[in-house]
């Protein structure tokens, strides 16, 4: 089973997160773990949503432990496996759309088949995407 955001904030949320700062701190090293060693921008804000906490909390913590770090753009994880590797219309509109943008990087299947084409972005999944989607989701955080 592939990692997953929202499996994390309910399992931080039982040892004590949002309250709890060090629950906070083990989810965000966890979530940096799992992202290649660096927290996906957007996650502070889909953690933030899902605790209802302000954001900034987040990002405060992140920049007062040395070991956290953000990453610096935005990034763009399409599953390439079997099942929704065949949306060539999705690839070809990311790639497109990707130069000076965002990183454009493709994942093994994330194991989620029957909910595709499924695509992480800056490290929150989206289920059932398609280019509206996708576009949505340049427009908002490319300008
Ligand atoms: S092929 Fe995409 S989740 Fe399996």
């Amino acid at each position: 089973m592939s990692w997953n955001l929202e499996e994390a904030v309910s399992y931080y949320q039982q040892q004590g997160a949002p309250g709890n700062q060090s629950a906070l701190i083990s989810m965000l090293r966890e979530v940096q773990q799992e992202n290649g060693g660096k927290i996906p921008i957007g996650i502070p804000t889909a953690i933030a949503q899902a605790y209802g906490v302000k954001e900034s909390l987040l990002l405060a913590i992140i920049r007062r432990i040395p070991s956290l770090r953000l990453a610096d753009g935005h990034c763009l994880e399409l599953c390439a496996g079997p099942n929704c590797g065949k949306q060539t219309a999705l690839a070809a509109l990311a790639e497109k759309e990707s130069p000076g943008k965002f990183a454009l990087k493709y994942v093994p299947c994330m194991r989620l088949c029957g909910k595709g084409p499924n695509l992480r972005w800056d490290g929150v999944l989206y289920q059932h995407a398609d280019a509206a989607l996708l576009r949505r989701l340049i427009g908002e955080n490319c300008k």
